[in-house]
């Protein structure tokens, strides 16, 4: 496994392989099962898996988040070697933002709802380092998690808006046995917050198979301990954000009637 650090040797690299088609994982680090899923098959359906490891700044607007966010740099090596990870790449701030983030990617409708209504800036800063390192590696695949739903339907968009040459995989949410998605964020969770967190998932599920509203499963999970910040239908799946404690969590399930397309099957 290679790992590479300077946007020069990425470039080399990239100019310097052989034919075969190229899949790639962005991640930012502090990798879990999740993750895993999406470089074995980044590995199983091209020649090589290239990943890449950055914590972007221009996604965080909570700076606390940013500076808590956890970095097991050596562990996570260590697992992607054994994954048979060909490729890692590990920029530094300055050399992904030699602008400062001056020119950035804009996203105007999508973007503004859901976690990005609670989190100004976030998908913009999301796409934005995305759009490099897709042109950096010029994938032939790039494999997304649909744990983060909206973000996933948002880089699937930019991909079309500017004709880029890599096909958007998307890849089922993994969970812990007892339902709760997979998250970096998990362990920050104390250890009595994580075992009140499987009911977020349970209740969410509950609700769309129930054909619960909104609003009801809200006040059900208010009522298990935790803080809402939204439940909403869309695409075909229900969406939702809630705190506990100082851990946001997201998650979502396939079946509500959203208003913008039908129920899609699992
Ligand atoms: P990160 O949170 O590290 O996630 C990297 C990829 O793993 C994303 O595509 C995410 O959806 C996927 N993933 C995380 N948990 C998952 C789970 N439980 N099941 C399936 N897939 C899961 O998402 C980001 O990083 C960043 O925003 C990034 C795209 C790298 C841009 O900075």
């Amino acid at each position: 496994m290679r790992v590479v650090a300077t946007i020069a040797a990425l470039q080399a690299a990239r100019r310097a392989r052989g034919a075969g088609d190229t899949g790639f994982v962005p991640t930012m680090g502090a990798l879990h099962e999740g993750h895993l899923a999406l470089v074995r098959r980044a590995r199983a359906e091209n020649s090589r898996a290239w990943v890449s490891i950055f914590v972007n700044p221009a996604q965080f607007n909570d700076p606390g988040d940013l500076q808590r966010y956890p970095r097991p740099l050596e562990a996570d090596l260590e697992i992607l070697r054994a994954a048979g990870t060909d490729l890692v790449f590990l920029p530094h701030e300055q050399d992904v933002y030699p602008d400062g983030y001056r020119y950035r990617v804009a996203e105007n409708d999508l973007s503004l709802k859901f976690c990005g209504a609670r989190r100004p800036g976030h998908f913009d800063g999301v796409l934005t380092v995305v759009l490099k390192l897709l042109l950096l590696t010029r994938p032939q695949r790039a494999y997304f998690g649909e744990k983060d739903f909206q973000q996933l339907r948002l880089v699937d968009g930019m991909v079309r808006a500017f004709f880029l040459d890599t096909e958007i995989i998307p890849c089922a949410v993994m969970r812990e046995p007892d339902g709760l998605a997979m998250s970096s964020r998990n362990r920050l969770l104390t250890r009595e917050e994580r075992a009140r967190a499987p009911a977020f998932h349970r209740l969410l599920a509950r609700s769309v198979a129930e054909r619960q509203s909104t609003d009801a499963v809200a006040a059900d999970l208010e009522q298990e301990g935790f803080t809402v910040e939204y439940i909403e239908d869309h695409d075909g799946r229900r969406l939702a954000a809630v705190r506990l404690g100082t851990v946001r969590l997201i998650d979502n399930v396939v079946g509500a009637a959203g208003r913008d397309s039908a129920p899609a099957p699992e």
